[in-house]
């Protein structure tokens, strides 16, 4: 049933991430006005000024409070002021893991009237419009590793891939599952078993197995680094990618760049389970660059919002922005606009 009140955490983070949240909960006001849900945010400080300011992360207590909402609406975490890793590591990979965001849902679709760096009307005639599945729990972000004689000459480091058949079947199980509802009914594994053998005949066997439950949908594998050639040659190819958290963070970059780049690529970091609230935010990071100046485009952002309103059920909704974003990337073309533009303009089409 659909939710009738939301309890949002929104965490705005590092440069331009609260720029891009608040276009996005403009959005999310617009296309809830008076007949949708109610929806209560409550603000939640993390990132590189509460680093400075006290040296925390991710406090515990903050964890537990985030537990108890539906859904987090998050923009970017991450600053050039803050030593590499330190917030990755400290805030953004803990979200993940302690809410088991085991599917990290990227869709990649290229609307009307965006512009692709591809030829597609050669390499992709019936368009682009796949997702990926990337695992979020696992692989080589977990953390299991360590160095010995750092800074030496002799220096040894390791980052070992966790894979436990528990977790990839899990998330193989989802994407078969939304392989399923989809028209194409296609699923490809991304993987490199023929050199990481261990943890890619696990993923290899997996798909071969829960596929048989899914009868209806056809399998294809390709190793990661043909993938890649693939997402340029003959994207059209794809529907359901389903691959672990390192390959999953690279390919969607590429697909990200072919359907009209990186602001336009939402994400969803699930629980399909709903123990915990899923956490929906934009796949590019905090762009110190550009941070500050209304430049960044919050199109990501609030199709991230659309997911969120899907997940929660308000299938309505979430399309009627999805509509609204497809309608100003329509009429915008390469028109350069600021942050607040365009989220005014999508904002007064609901
Ligand atoms: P980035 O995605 O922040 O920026 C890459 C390039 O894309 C930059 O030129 C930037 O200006 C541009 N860009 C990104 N978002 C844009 C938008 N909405 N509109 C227009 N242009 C946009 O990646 P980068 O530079 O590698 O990372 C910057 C920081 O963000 C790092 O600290 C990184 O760790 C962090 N990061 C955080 C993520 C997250 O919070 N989930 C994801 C990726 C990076
Ligand atoms: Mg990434």
């Amino acid at each position: 049933t659909p939710a009738d009140t939301v309890n949002l955490a929104v965490i705005g983070g590092d440069g331009i991430g609260p720029e891009v949240v608040a276009e996005g909960l403009k959005v999310l006001e617009a296309v809830t006005g008076d007949s949708g849900p109610k929806i209560h945010t409550t603000e939640y400080d993390l990132g590189a000024r509460r680093w400075h300011a006290t040296g925390e992360t991710l406090p515990d207590s903050v964890l537990d409070e985030l537990r108890g909402h539906d859904a987090i609406l998050l923009g970017a975490i991450g600053d050039p002021t803050v030593p590499s890793g330190v917030l990755e590591r400290g805030v953004l990979l803990p979200l993940r893991f302690a809410l088991q965001h085991y599917v990290n849902l990227r869709p990649a679709k290229l609307y009307p009237g965006v512009q692709s760096p591809l030829a597609v009307e050669r390499v992709a005639p019936d368009g682009i419009d796949f997702v990926v599945v990337r695992e979020g729990t696992e692989g080589p972000y977990v953390g299991n590793g360590g160095s010995l004689r750092t800074g030496t000459p002799q220096e040894i480091a390791t980052e070992v891939s966790v894979n436990t058949r528990f977790g990839v079947e899990r998330v193989v199980r989802d994407a078969f599952a939304r392989a399923a509802a989809r028209p194409r009914k296609h699923l490809t594994l991304v993987h490199k078993h023929n050199v990481l053998t261990h943890a890619g005949h696990l993923w290899r066997r997996t798909v071969e197995e829960v596929g048989a439950e899914f009868p209806d949908v056809e399998t294809a594998y390709q190793h990661v680094d043909a993938a890649t050639i693939f997402l340029a040659t003959d994207p059209g190819r794809f529907d359901v990618i389903v691959t672990d958290n390192l390959f999953g963070d690279i390919i969607t970059d590429i697909a990200a760049a072919i359907a009209g780049g990186i602001g336009l690529a939402a994400s969803g970091n699930i629980n399909p389970e709903r123990t915990t609230p899923s956490m929906f935010e934009p796949v590019h990071g905090s762009a110190p660059d550009i941070a500050g100046q209304g430049k960044a485009d919050p199109t990501a952002t609030i199709l991230s919002v659309s997911m969120l309103l899907e997940h929660l059920g308000r299938t309505e909704e979430s399309a009627r922005v999805e509509r609204a974003v497809a309608a100003d990337l329509a009429e915008r073309g390469d028109r350069v606009c600021s942050t607040t533009e365009v989220g005014d303009a999508i904002a007064s089409r609901l």
